[in-house]
């Protein structure tokens, strides 16, 4: 049997303030088109879910209970690409990793959003690829890998082509607030250093080279790997 590829779709992504059925299609299409193999696919919040956290924190609600509220924006996500994917993905995004491991045995499409408190998708991405025994995950992101520091902030930012979950560890960093974004979570990096998973971290903006670090071809990105 063929071993899925569990990808992490980053909210911003799909679903960031230019949310689009067009993009949303284009993008399922272009997995549909280059991608045989079945695929876990763990869709994050974006725009919505950090405007939810923002306006609920300003309410005074506690980070625990917006993180719940993040997970019900990711799972409102995932419903609008398996959506994309029509008849070929499981018809509601999985509640949990062992209905997504069975669904992954009759559908090729499954998606799904956040768990539980107190991690990101990208985690979920982790613990997902790990309970079906993936071939790979590939973390898609609105950078186009990972880089020595912010390049957002640091002008001799530079992109790493391949490092160890260990190191990918020390460039992400500690615990994060609710709605925190940064190009990976550290307990998915720190999943990925016990898994012995080997993962790839892709900008979104070209569907294609998603596709390809799926397939285990050369990508621009950045590998990780013991
Ligand atoms: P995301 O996974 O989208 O966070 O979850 P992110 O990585 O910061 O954002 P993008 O998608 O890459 O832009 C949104 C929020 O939902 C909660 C967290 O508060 C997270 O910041 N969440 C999500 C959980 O608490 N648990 C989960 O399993 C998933």
């Amino acid at each position: 049997m063929t071993r899925p590829v569990v990808v992490s779709i980053g909210g911003s992504v799909l679903a960031g303030e230019d949310m689009s059925s067009k993009l949303i299609r284009a993008y399922a299409d272009t997995l549909d088109e280059h991608c045989p193999q079945p695929l876990g696919l763990v869709v994050g919040g974006g725009a919505s879910a950090r405007k939810y956290i923002r306006v609920a924190r300003e309410l005074g609600l506690d980070e625990a209970g917006l993180d719940h509220l993040g997970i019900q924006i990711t799972r409102a996500n995932a419903w609008l690409l398996l959506s994309a994917f029509g008849a070929r993905a499981f018809p509601r995004p999985a509640a949990d990793f062992e209905e997504a491991a069975l669904a992954l045995r009759s559908f090729d499409r499954v998606c799904m959003g956040g768990t539980h408190p107190g991690h990101t998708t990208d985690a979920v991405g982790a613990m997902l690829a790990e309970r079906v025994h993936a071939e790979r995950l590939v973390i898609v992101t609105n950078v186009d890998g990972v880089y020595t520091s912010d390049p957002n902030k640091d002008p001799d930012a530079e992109r790493v082509e391949q490092l160890t979950p260990d190191e990918l560890l020390k460039i992400v960093g500690g615990a994060r607030q609710a709605g925190s974004s940064g190009v990976v979570d550290p307990l998915a990096a720190q999943l990925l250093g016990r898994s012995h998973l080997p993962a790839a971290v892709v900008g979104g903006s070209d569907a294609l080279n998603v596709a390809r670090a799926i397939n285990g071809e050369d990508f621009v990105g950045t590998r990780v790997e013991e």
